[in-house]
Order: structure tokens, then sequence, then C-alpha cells
């Protein structure tokens, strides 16, 4: 195919993907929230609403007082999971708002989060127009619900709508910029690893493993085994195969299984995480300096893998979110 020719595929593969899925949000975890009531609450409040754990009530500053309340709905989304599940209810809130012109407002223990990873987030938080409510206006839950520019579209905790996000990968990349130390902190993890193989230009293939809690989460909610060790080799096989001077960099909430399983002297390969995967945002950043990507499944892998931006080996759950990514984006492929 010409490069025209795939272009134009991925433009109608992106745009199947958006009548299939638009409005239809991927949980990642198995409960449904409705939001809470919101109707002539200040947002001030509502925004704790959003958040899981209480957090000291602020005051709402002068300037805050000056701003001026939104004439139409807002985006908005509630709190839920770890790191993986935020950056992507933030980036479902930055891509909603794109595709519908409303203003977006994050909850401020979400922006919490992020905040620790990430600089120049550019949605602020509720309490920047705290002092006015929601009103009478309606709230929805999605975009397949929001017919009118009065309604809030309030997503869902655990939600990512990775269609929506897809239509926009460059910018949703450049959103999600990481703090200078942590940039830092990637670039001289990598260069030691490659001194320490002794290799000049280098191929970095970043692997995520989720290990822990999400073995039985994957078995209720989809009925699924984690990947066997076998899924990874292959991947790992494949790049090795492909691509000249490749060293390989373990990322995990279980670097134990990894060390005990993937160790092998076929391949460089170096793990990067703490035991007690203390160091969720600098793996992160390690993981988004390489130039590829094997992951299994999870919110903080595949967006590892959508920063790193590079080709991206994606291990078969029928009808997960990552499979369909790896179904619209061309650089992206499913292994069993
Ligand atoms: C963040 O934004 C400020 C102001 O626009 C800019 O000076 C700074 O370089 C940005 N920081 C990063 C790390 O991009
Ligand atoms: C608009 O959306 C609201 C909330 O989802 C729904 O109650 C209403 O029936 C919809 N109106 C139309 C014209 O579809
Ligand atoms: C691979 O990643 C490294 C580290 O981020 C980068 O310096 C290098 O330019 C990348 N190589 C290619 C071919 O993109
Ligand atoms: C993924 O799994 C499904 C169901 O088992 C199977 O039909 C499909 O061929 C698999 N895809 C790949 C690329 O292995």
């Amino acid at each position: 195919m010409s490069h025209a020719q795939q272009q134009h595929v991925l433009a109608i593969a992106i745009v199947l993907a958006l009548i299939v899925v638009c409005g239809i949000h991927v949980f990642l975890f198995p409960m449904y929230t409705s939001s809470p009531p919101a109707r002539h609450t200040k947002i001030i409040a509502y925004e704790q609403a959003l958040c899981r754990s209480s957090f000291k009530a602020i005051k709402i500053t002068p300037a805050e007082w000056r701003n001026s309340c939104p004439k139409n709905g807002i985006v908005s989304a509630a709190q839920g999971g770890r790191l993986g599940n935020q950056i992507w209810e933030y980036a479902s809130v930055w891509a909603t708002a794109r595709r519908t012109g409303l203003e977006p407002f994050m909850p401020r223990c979400i922006l919490k989060t992020l905040e620790e990873h990430f600089v120049n987030l550019s949605i602020p938080p509720l309490s920047y127009i705290g002092k006015c409510t929601l009103g009478g206006s309606q709230i929805v839950n999605s975009l397949g619900q929001w017919n009118n520019t009065d309604q809030n579209i309030i997503i869902p905790r655990h939600a990512a709508y990775w269609s929506l996000i897809l239509v926009w990968l460059d910018d949703v990349r450049r959103e999600f910029t990481f703090k200078p130390s942590l940039r830092q902190y990637a670039e001289m993890i990598l260069k030691r690893i490659a001194n320490r193989f002794n290799i000049i230009e280098p191929t970095y293939v970043g692997i995520h493993v989720r290990r822990t809690d999400y073995v039985d989460y994957l078995w209720q909610k989809f009925k699924v085994k984690p990947a066997p060790v076998r899924y990874y080799l292959s991947a790992m096989n494949y790049f090795n195969s492909k691509y000249q001077n490749v060293v390989f960099v373990v990322a995990s909430d279980s670097i134990a299984w990894c060390k005990y399983h993937l160790q092998s002297n076929q391949y460089k390969i170096e793990f990067v995480s703490d035991n007690g995967g203390h160091g969720v945002g600098k793996d992160l950043a390690v993981l988004s300096a390489c130039n590829h990507s094997i992951i299994d499944y999870g919110t903080y892998g595949s967006f590892a893998a959508i920063l790193a931006a590079g080709e991206t080996v994606v291990y078969n759950v029928t009808a997960y979110f990552s499979t369909m990514i790896a179904e619209v984006l061309p650089n992206w492929r499913v292994i069993s």
C-alpha cells in the first residue's frame, strides 16, 4: 500500500471505530458509578463528591471570584483508580471537551495525582469556577447521551474514551509532558543501560508487565488468565529479530515475577522498577522514553505505549480496550 492509501485506511478505521464506540466508554473496572446529585450545589462542593477521599476545603481566591461562570455545560470526571486510570480520566475529559466545545475542568484530586509527574496540564481545577453552580442544567455521563450544550458531561470513574483520544494522538502526547526531573531521570536510566551492555545506538523496547490485583480482575471481568511467560518471550523475539541493538527495559508492579520469569541470556534485558512498585511516575517516564513497547494490558501500560509512540505489541484479550486500540493504530499489533 502506498503511504496515501495507508493514511486513507487509517482514517476510515478511526471513523469506523468512532462510530462503533462513540459514547461507549470502556470500563476497566466493573462498577458503573452515577454522578453525585448536583442541582444547585456550588461547584466547590461538587468537586469533593467527584474525589475518592476528602481533601482540605480551600477558600475560593479573590481571582477565582472574578472568573465568570461557564455559559454552557462543562466536562469533568470522577476520580477512580491509580495513576494509569487517572491519566485516562484526564485524557477522556480533554478529548470530550475538544469534541463538544464544552469547557473542561478537573477535580483537584485528579490534578494532584497528575501534577506529581506532568507539567503544564491545560485543564484548570473545578475550584477555578468554584463559586458557580451546576444549577438546573442536566448532567449526563457520556458523549452518547449528550445532546445539548446546556448539559454537563461528568465522565464516570475508570472511563477511558480511547477512540476519541486516538483522534488527536500528537496533541495528547504534548498534553502529557513529564516534569524535567523525570525526563532527566529517564534519560539517565536509559543511558546507564546502554553503557552496561556497551552499545552505541540502542533500540530501547519498554516492557510493562501488569500483575498483582489485575490478575484477579482479568479473571473476574473477562475470564482471562494473565499473559503467559511465552507471550512476553515471543514479543521480545519479534523486536529482537526486527531491530538492531535491542535492549529490553522492564517495568512492573511485580518486578520480582519478571526477574524470575523473563531473565534470559538470549536478550539484553534490564529490570528498572523497585520491589515495592513505588516509582510509578519514574517507571512511566522511562517506558515513555523507550523507542518501542511491549505491554500486556491495563491503563498504565497502554498509556506508556501511547507516549512512547513507537511500535507496540499488545496481548490478545478479546474485546479489551488495548486490543481494540491495536485494531485502529497501524503500528500496534496483537500477539496471543
Ligand atoms: C510550561 O509552560 C511554561 C509557560 O508557558 C514554559 O515556560 C515552560 O517551558 C513549560 N515547561 C515545560 C517543561 O514544557
Ligand atoms: C437529550 O438527552 C437527555 C439526557 O440524556 C434525554 O433525557 C433527552 O430525552 C434527550 N433529548 C433528545 C431530543 O434526544
Ligand atoms: C530511541 O530512544 C532514545 C531514548 O529516548 C532516543 O535518544 C533515540 O533517538 C531513539 N531512537 C530512535 C531511532 O528514535
Ligand atoms: C485473538 O483471540 C481471538 C479469540 O481467541 C482469536 O480469534 C484471534 O485470532 C486472536 N488474534 C490474534 C492476532 O492472535
